[in-house]
């Protein structure tokens, strides 16, 4: 009876406590703390995972173990105040032993032993429900540690219980009890089953609140269940890896299987990849900051063990995304659909590091040339900061040379950087300060209205970078939170006696925080929220030029044309998309056109509110990769013929509001991403007419010509006529002055040697006069100074090569 639902983005937005999906039970977060009532009471899936970042990491074991994985499938059912304890052991067991066949002998199982100072119990219930199924000497009690799931430092969490299996073999069994192998980070006795009872959320404080209905949050590791059911005894040797692996066996001519450190080289390579496909497939592109760096330092991380240990110094990972497309196709076709797209992301990253790598190599070269024994720690930590050199690379490069690394400094400089780092973006938050109890999300009216009555539900102190603000969530609200590029609102709450003024709009999940910089007062319970109108409409406008601009790009680019980011604010819009080259001026004014067309053609909004994902998408509907659609879907069109697409933003009413389009600049972002920034209505306006003003104001400085381009181009080359004359007067001056000066040198020192002092008009003068003399009489040593101004004067020293060398 579960429904089967589509994975999240890999990519977590409006969330400020991830930034990757790292569980399965991510995208329900909101249902477990009761913001947001439940579609179906049961649900299965598998989600795109990533773990690299935050409070479940496993970066450093990937590729060096046979069982970690950055990128992972999470396979999962869950219960949202459903079914509970009983049931779900019962199925986990009836799954895995009696549906896909594994060997009960070979399972073991751990529950919750309590936690005396969190006041949790031992999970006895659990315990009992498993003693149906398995006998007691196979139930191991495991700590806070291994059995109490939390999904980050705050959000749901509660006690688990898990399946391992051993998968040694009949000798190492009897040698050692696998019981006393569970969660001893044993290669072949690893976990693949957890089933978290979510019955807390943990808070700011530290608190364990319990939640008002208890569920189920299954978690599976697709990866090692196939490994278990292929009978492997890594992850890398199920052909869920193999494919990739030989590929680059194959490519490299080094057999898998070989060498260890080629291996861990291999496997590192065909994880990283799938993390960093699925990243940019979702939209999240490498760059220096936030999720972004993230990506940018797995697939260093990809790049650098193919450097070292398999010798590949040219661009190669990206040559590997095509098998994996094929390898994903009628799964998650999102990789098939972009290929070509994350290919150039991807060699484009690796040409720019593979330079920055090799500048780092000369500058090791350089510095150690003379060292005998150590390598500074300051030098390796300047290759780790600048150039991006891991450690262990380093650590590398010396030991070729015989030279060790002062790791002692190495570390205390990184942990200088980490805390410097840490102070520069501290944000802190407070709990909730509850005015009424509701357990929904924000009912959103901001569609509708730009005036509404509502009731303050709860707020909360936020310190970021220094700055206190509050975030206040409403029962419901006509304020607009950002999302999907677009800005939120600002505005005011009226509450009796007093208002607040709202500075931003954000979203967490399902609730819509209003930022006040001021605090609410307890008494404040209702209020008129009332967003500022005006900036709305100019955001309006933006939104929808934006739809139709999309739209004019596909026709006139082609079906390749992707979304790939956008900003609408109240002064301009930002639109970012693929497409391999820069876009002609031709090309540009034809976008302008029809979008303009469309404006003339005053266009009518049509809104669909609550359209079935399917029905939409069948309908034509654009829908972006990497966002996040429930089964039922806003869909925004002007003429549907021309834009239809999903999308939660605001709208102008017609085309006609919108008034004016304007692209102002078409730049490059990152390979295969450009992009365009315009403007609408009044401020297209403003912007066509500082230029009209720009250039009547150039037309009077040229005296009004017929033909203003051809009175530049005329001006420009005369002045370069002018130009020419003077040099070549001066160099005439500086020849006679030179001429006169040859008379004057002497001996000194048994060097023949000029020194004077010259009149000169400027700078550029007395070096043309040395460089002169130089050329003149290269043997001689000349020192010449002169004065330009009352605060300025020249020396210039000639010094031939015959006596540098003395
Ligand atoms: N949330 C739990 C985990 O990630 C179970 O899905 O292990």
């Amino acid at each position: 009876g579960h429904k089967i639902v589509p994975s999240s983005p890999i990519v977590v937005k409006n969330d400020p406590t991830l930034l990757f999906t790292n569980a399965g039970m991510n995208q329900f977060k909101d249902i477990f703390l009761g913001n947001q009532p439940a579609e179906a009471t049961r649900v299965a899936d598998t989600q795109k995972c990533l773990r690299v970042s935050g409070k479940h990491n496993d970066l450093e074991e990937v590729g060096v173990d046979t069982y970690h994985h950055t990128m992972f499938e999470m396979l999962g059912n869950w219960s949202f105040g459903d079914y509970f304890k009983k049931e779900a052991i019962a199925w986990s067991w009836e799954l895995l032993t009696r549906v896909y066949g594994i060997n009960p002998d070979n399972l073991y199982v751990t529950v919750f032993e309590g936690d005396a100072s969190e006041g949790l119990a031992f999970d006895q219930e659990s315990y009992d429900n498993w003693l149906m199924h398995i006998s007691a000497d196979k139930i191991i009690r495991g700590n806070k540690k291994d059995n109490f799931w939390e999904m980050g430092d705050t959000g749901p969490c509660g006690p688990s219980t898990e399946i391992h299996v051993d998968l040694r073999s009949p000798e190492e069994k009897i040698k050692v009890n696998g019981a006393e192998l569970v969660n001893q980070d044993h290669p072949q006795v690893i976990e693949i089953w957890n089933n978290v009872f979510i019955e807390f959320s943990r808070q700011a404080s530290g608190n364990l609140v319990p939640l008002p209905q208890k569920h189920v949050d299954t978690g599976m590791g697709f990866e090692r269940l196939v490994r278990v059911l292929q009978g492997k005894s890594s992850n890398y040797d199920t052909d869920i890896f193999q494919g990739i692996i030989q590929q680059i066996s194959s490519d490299t001519g080094i057999p898998y299987g070989h060498d260890e450190m080629t291996d861990i080289a291999m496997r590192v390579m065909a994880d990283h990849l799938r993390a960093i496909c699925f990243c940019i497939a979702d939209g999240q592109m490498p760059s220096n900051i936030g999720a972004g760096y993230v990506i940018r330092r797995i697939l260093r991380r990809a790049i650098r063990y193919g450097y070292t240990h398999l010798g590949i110094k040219t661009p190669y990972l990206y040559k590997l995304v095509p098998s994996l497309a094929n390898q994903f196709k009628g799964v998650f076709d999102e990789i098939e659909n972009q290929k070509e797209f994350i290919a150039a992301t991807i060699e484009s990253e690796e040409k720019g590091f593979l330079r920055t790598l090799q500048l780092g190599i000369s500058r090791f070269e350089d510095e150690t040339r003379d060292e005998k024994a150590m390598v500074s720690g300051k030098l390796a930590f300047e290759l780790f900061d600048t150039f991006g050199f891991p450690k262990d690379l380093t650590n590398l490069m010396a030991a070729e040379r015989g030279l060790k690394v002062d790791m002692e400094e190495f570390d205390k400089l990184l942990a200088e950087q980490k805390s410097k780092s840490k102070s520069a973006g501290v944000s802190s938050q407070g709990d909730w300060v509850i005015i009424a109890e509701r357990e929904a999300p924000t009912e959103f009216v901001g569609y509708d209205v730009l005036t509404a009555p509502a009731q303050l539900l709860r707020y909360r102190r936020v310190e970021k970078k220094g700055t206190e603000q509050y975030q206040i969530v409403l029962d419901k609200t006509p304020f607009y939170a950002e999302s999907g590029g677009q800005v939120g609102d600002v505005g005011h709450l009226k509450f009796a006696g007093r208002q607040l003024s709202i500075v931003d709009t954000i979203k967490e999940n399902n609730l819509i925080l209003h930022v006040a910089v001021e605090e609410p007062s307890a008494g404040d319970t209702l209020v008129l929220a009332e967003v500022d109108k005006s900036r709305r409409q100019a955001i309006a406008a933006n939104h929808s030029a934006t739809h139709l601009m999309h739209s004019a790009l596909k026709n006139v680019l082609g079906g390749h044309v992707q979304q790939k980011g956008s900003l609408v604010g109240p002064d301009y819009l930002r639109f970012d998309f693929s497409h391999p080259a820069k876009l002609t001026p031709a090309e540009l004014d034809e976008v302008e056109d029809i979008v303009r067309a469309q404006i003339r053609r005053n266009v009518a909004l049509q809104e669909q509110r609550e359209l079935d994902l399917v029905t939409a998408i069948s309908q034509g509907a654009t829908a972006l990769f990497g966002e996040k659609y429930g089964s039922k879907v806003r869909v925004i069109s002007f003429d549907p013929e021309f834009s239809m697409e999903l999308c939660g933003g605001t709208h102008a009413a017609s085309t006609g509001t919108i008034g004016n389009f304007l692209i102002q600049s078409e730049t490059g972002v990152s390979a295969g991403v450009r992009r365009i920034t315009a403007l609408t209505g009044a401020m297209a306006d403003q912007a066509q007419r500082t230029q009209r003003n720009q250039l009547n104001q150039i037309g009077a400085l040229l005296k009004n010509p017929k033909d203003i381009v051809m009175a530049i181009a005329d001006t420009i080359s005369r002045a370069k006529q002018a130009e020419h004359a003077a040099e070549k007067l001066r160099m005439e001056k500086v020849r006679r002055k030179a001429e006169e000066l040859m008379n004057e040198k002497q001996e000194i020192g048994g060097i023949e040697t000029l020194v004077a002092h010259v009149p000169i008009d400027d700078e550029e003068e007395g070096k043309a006069l040395a460089f002169h003399l130089r050329k003149t009489m290269p043997a001689v040593l000349v020192a010449i100074g002169g004065v330009v101004s009352a605060d300025k004067a020249f020396i210039w020293i000639v010094v031939p090569a015959e006596i540098s060398k003395m």
